[in-house]
């Protein structure tokens, strides 16, 4: 099954990237991560990464269109953009929204998500984990 893995603005600067916060690791090392796990879950892991928040609406019309469930990083855009929840509340297979860091211990502008709503579950400060144990859901999901 077609699983979406999308990544918002900044995510490309991991590794150089404040890595106190977000770690040494690349997201090249994340994408080959979730290449890895997909093919050890049986997904057809599709990992993308943009900084521009009209690429990502289109990414998720398409899930929407193909009925693909959905990883989803939003990054900053999580906390501020009604366009990006409204393109999640278009979604039907399940949306997991994940954040390397914990959210809730930064600062307050932080804690406020457009994407929570519409997601089966929300995966914080694990760092790359979050995204595996996300993918492991969906198939679990897919298998049930
Ligand atoms: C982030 C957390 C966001 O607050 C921040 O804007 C990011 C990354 C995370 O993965 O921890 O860019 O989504």
């Amino acid at each position: 099954m077609k699983t979406l893995v999308l990544n918002g603005p900044n995510l490309n600067r991991l590794g150089k990237r404040e890595p106190a916060i977000y770690g040494s690791q690349t997201l090249a090392d994340l994408a080959d991560l979730c290449a890895k796990a997909g093919e050890e879950l049986g997904l057809e892991v599709d990992f993308r990464q943009t900084n521009h928040e009209g690429e990502l609406l289109g990414w998720l019309h398409e899930a929407a269109d193909g009925e693909y469930p959905v990883v989803l990083n939003a990054a900053a855009w999580t906390h501020y953009s009604v366009a990006v929840g409204d393109a999640c509340a278009q979604l039907t297979a399940p949306l997991i929204e994940v954040h390397l860091s914990n959210v809730h211990q930064r600062e307050e502008f932080r804690h406020r998500s457009f994407v929570s709503a519409h997601a089966a579950g929300v995966i914080v400060g694990l760092g790359f984990d979050g995204y595996t144990a996300a993918l492991r859901h969906i198939a679990a999901l897919r298998a049930a």
